[in-house]
């Protein structure tokens, strides 16, 4: 990595510091990327200078293998909004692993989940899958079955898991990208078959005049999937109208509109519709769900979910609605993401979000902090971004130094990327607010240097 002028000499003293503070971690994945590509189980958990490896987490803190404690707002991508070992989930895990963990036929406890899914999320049919990617995948094939068409419109910048049809366009380079009314479908990395570009449309969020002339010049788009907060390149606020008007074409078009609300169905008690007003025919729910254990779902109207099965359309696996997962998700959403414990997360969110702001202006730093929800980010950028292409101009040195410089003082102050954003769980406190803040005040000086840019990722 080169340093540049004093912001580099400050980065070098971050990254000696980082060194001493977590020697066993670079011995682990000195070991580790021998047989684990970059020594992670998933790309987005590389980090520079290397990545730091965890034994535990308790509330609102992590604890590393060299004994050092963090205040943790990556909490597991989003997925912990219940916290690290919420002491509830935990009882209800340890009883359930007692009695097995995969029956291989319907766990009694799967018709309450369900039933708390769609009352909450005001859906009509729901069916659980494993993961984010999975639940993606199968409510594209929905929406294909249902509508008899074959194309997807996605948006760049979104991400909606390893799901190859829609690994397009997730982070595309300025000079990848093209025309910003009619952009190109950029693969995500090597691997992905050439043939599966035309399958994939690309509008850019927020811009509703080309997201428009694209669905009117295309007859064969069978569904329209957005993150409607877009959570994967920051944190990103739809420009009022955006989505309804999207919702009016996709009616008009015959489209099936989805929400990818993986990440922003933990943010909102009710999710997304619930600060929109907006209704999607499918929801794809995943992380928060679960407190921790695997679980997606995708969930909707009955008209297109009911041509779910055998001879119809398919959709299997061996652990969907596995007992642990069905018992995580009931104790997740009747006891532990109740709307008041929710609310207070959502409120420490925006205090913290206003005491960086202040900071960040207090030093100088161009800076804004978007929120949704129980989510921030700082992005190093004085305008809001909007979209992807906004999102790049951010600066991505000063994130870089901000990261480092925050985990050394043992904050993990969102997760670890630019592009995501942090996360309050219902176990966090003022304290650790306030903590985080008292940190900030000593990194913030720092953060006004200019600092070497990494490379954004193409590849996720
Ligand atoms: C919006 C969104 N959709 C889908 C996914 C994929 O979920 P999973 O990692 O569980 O496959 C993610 C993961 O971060 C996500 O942020």
């Amino acid at each position: 990595m080169d340093y540049a002028d004093l912001g580099g000499i400050s980065l070098r003293a971050e990254n000696q510091k980082y060194l001493n503070k977590t020697p066993s971690s670079l011995q682990m994945w000195k070991r580790a990327r021998e047989l684990t590509p970059y020594g992670v189980h998933s790309n987005y958990r590389f980090t520079h200078p290397y990545p730091v490896y965890f034994r535990r987490g308790s509330g609102s803190k992590i604890f590393d293998i060299d004994r050092n404690e963090y205040i943790d707002f990556n909490m597991g991508f989003g997925a912990l909004v219940s916290g690290h070992a919420n002491p509830r989930l935990v009882r209800v895990l340890k009883e359930r692993l007692e009695n097995s963990s995969v029956l291989g036929f319907e766990d009694e406890n799967s018709f309450q989940a369900a039933e708390l899914v769609s009352s909450r999320f005001g859906t009509e049919m729901v069916r659980f899958s494993t993961t984010g990617t999975e639940a993606t995948m199968h409510a594209l094939r929905m929406a294909r079955a249902y509508t008899g068409r074959s194309r997807v419109l996605k948006f760049e910048g979104c991400y909606h898991g390893s799901n190859q049809d829609l690994l397009f366009s997730v982070k595309p380079s300025p000079e990848d990208a093209g025309d910003r009314d009619a952009p190109n479908s950029v693969p995500a990395g090597p691997g992905i078959p050439q043939f599966m570009k035309q399958g994939a449309v690309i509008s850019q969020f927020n811009d509703t005049q080309a997201t428009l002339d694209i669905i009117e010049g295309d007859g064969d788009i069978a569904a329209a999937i957005l993150e409607p907060f877009p959570m994967n390149m920051g944190v990103v606020i739809p420009e009022p109208g955006f989505i309804a008007a999207l919702r009016k074409a996709c009616d008009a078009h015959g489209i099936v509109l989805i929400f990818d609300e993986v990440k922003t169905c933990g943010k909102f008690y009710g999710g997304a519709e619930e600060v929109l007003g907006v209704k999607p025919d499918l929801k794809v729910l995943g992380k928060a769900i679960g407190g921790g254990v695997a679980v997606s779902a995708i969930a909707g109207r009955k008209k297109i979910m009911e041509n779910v099965g055998p001879g119809g359309v398919s959709h299997a696996g061996t652990f969907n609605s596995n007992p642990l997962s069905m018992s995580a998700v009931v104790a997740s959403l009747k006891d532990v993401l109740t709307r008041n414990a929710l609310s207070t997360a959502q409120r420490l969110s925006a205090a913290m979000a206003s005491s960086y702001n202040d900071l960040l202006g207090r030093f100088g730093v161009p800076a804004t902090v978007p929120v949704a929800g129980l989510s921030g980010a700082i992005s190093f950028n004085p305008v809001r971004p909007r979209n992807w292409r906004e999102f790049l101009k951010g600066d991505i040195g000063r994130w870089n130094y901000y990261y480092l410089a925050m985990m050394n003082r043992g904050i993990i102050p969102a997760g670890p990327g630019p592009d995501e954003q942090w996360t309050v769980s219902v176990m966090h406190t003022e304290e650790d607010i306030e903590r985080t803040i008292e940190v900030f005040k000593d990194v913030a000086p720092g953060i006004s240097h200019n600092f070497p840019a990494l490379e954004v990722q193409e590849s996720v």
